[in-house]
């Protein structure tokens, strides 16, 4: 139900978030590694693939094991794969065309099982990269559904979808990292660290949202037991280093921001308010403020995330998505990517649709169907 301050009536049932569900295959690490050796020292292709061969067959048919590699031992290291991703290497190995291929893709399948290589920026296994299927790499983002798992309720009007941060979060921090939202809303960013395992500091304007997500942040667990939490203030103003000195550290290594989109939405009354800012200007006058005091804290060579959309005012389309950008490369950031975003559907929207088409096709303008995410770092 919708309440006059533009937020919906919220139930604060039970938030536990579904975990994904990949299939996962647990080996016994030393077993498969020397099964790994012992068809790495083969000379021969057929004797190397019929060795592959019955590999595959012992993933998919654990009860046929006689090597042992499923066997788990109480104290025993053991390595979990993705096992689709596992049976797709396997199955690479058996269509190598010689012998010195299929060698180079059991090695490739070794090191992925023995060793780890991750950037400064993330926790990705590089060595295992072909498992993170579900991160982005495209600057053309299609979003079907939002994800309102767990604390995730989607109660908040021009909220972002939690897909934003997670994908940021995998790509630009590692577990434990601190990310920092000074234009946090519904939290929606802070609810998205505690599933990551990265601590969150949100900042929000409005008291009564504060509130709110105060109390569904507090209902996501703490698996990783990470400290987040989402403080009353205007962004533009607030001491953030003081804010940090509190938490004992003095920067962090992921902005993510999602101002208004100047006044397409006003978020509240208050003059401080972005959406309140009287033209184009001074809202990227105020805006570049908030970037100002940012910069000092976020680390170097870490990112900073702004998503944004443009807007249309007496029929002329304003480009605030690249003005924005203008702004922040005037101040030390590199451009490192646009990402271009669908809106995805709302009932609303969905209603509204012919009525916008009509008001296209009289217009001569195009309806708006995509955001930016654009995304810096810092030199
Ligand atoms: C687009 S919304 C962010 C929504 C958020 N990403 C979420 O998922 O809920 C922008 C937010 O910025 C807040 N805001 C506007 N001016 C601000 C300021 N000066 N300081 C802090 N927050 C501000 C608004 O109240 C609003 O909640």
């Amino acid at each position: 139900m919708m309440k006059a301050d533009g937020t919906k009536q919220l139930k604060l049932g039970n938030l536990e978030a579904t975990p994904p569900a990949y299939r996962v295959a647990t080996l016994n690490k030393e077993k498969f590694i020397q099964v790994l050796d012992d068809v790495d020292a083969l000379n021969n292709s057929s004797s190397l693939k019929n060795k592959i061969i019955v590999l595959k067959h012992i993933i998919t048919y654990p009860k046929n094991d006689r090597e042992g590699i499923l066997n788990i031992d109480a104290n025993g290291d053991t390595i979990s794969l993705r096992k689709d991703v596992l049976i797709s290497e396997l199955n690479q190995i058996l269509e190598a065309r010689t012998l010195e291929r299929a060698k180079y893709y059991v090695r490739r399948l070794k090191n992925g099982v023995q060793k780890i290589k991750t950037s400064k920026v993330n926790d990705i296994n590089l060595l295992r990269w072909k498992e993170y299927d579900d991160i982005i790499t495209d600057s053309l983002w299609i979003m079907g559904k939002r994800d309102t798992s767990g604390a995730h309720l989607g109660w908040y009007w021009g909220n972002f979808i939690p897909q934003i941060p997670h994908q940021m979060m995998v790509r630009y921090t590692k577990k434990e990292d601190w990310v920092l939202d000074p234009f946090a809303g519904s939290g929606t960013t802070l609810i998205e660290c505690k599933r990551l395992g990265r601590n969150g500091i949100g900042i929000e304007l409005n008291e009564e949202v504060v509130v709110k997500a105060k109390a569904l942040i507090e209902k996501e667990q703490n698996r990783f037991n990470i400290f987040s939490d989402i403080i009353a203030g205007d962004s533009t103003e607030i001491d953030f280093k003081e804010i940090l000195k509190e938490r004992s550290i003095d920067k962090v290594q992921l902005l993510v921001m999602h101002p208004p989109y100047h006044d397409i939405i006003k978020f509240s009354k208050s003059p401080k308010d972005l959406s309140r800012t009287p033209s184009v200007e001074k809202f990227l006058e105020v805006f570049g403020r908030v970037v100002d005091k940012t910069y000092p804290i976020l680390e170097k060579g870490r990112y900073l995330a702004v998503v944004i959309g443009d807007k249309y005012s007496k029929g002329e389309w304003i480009p605030l998505g690249f003005y924005v950008m203008a702004e922040i490369l005037k101040r030390g950031y590199k451009l490192k990517s646009i990402i271009v975003k669908n809106f995805e559907e709302t009932r609303a929207k969905r209603n509204r649709k012919e009525l916008w088409r009509y008001r296209a096709l009289v217009g001569g303008f195009y309806v708006f169907k995509h955001e930016y995410i654009l995304l810096f770092r810092k030199k």
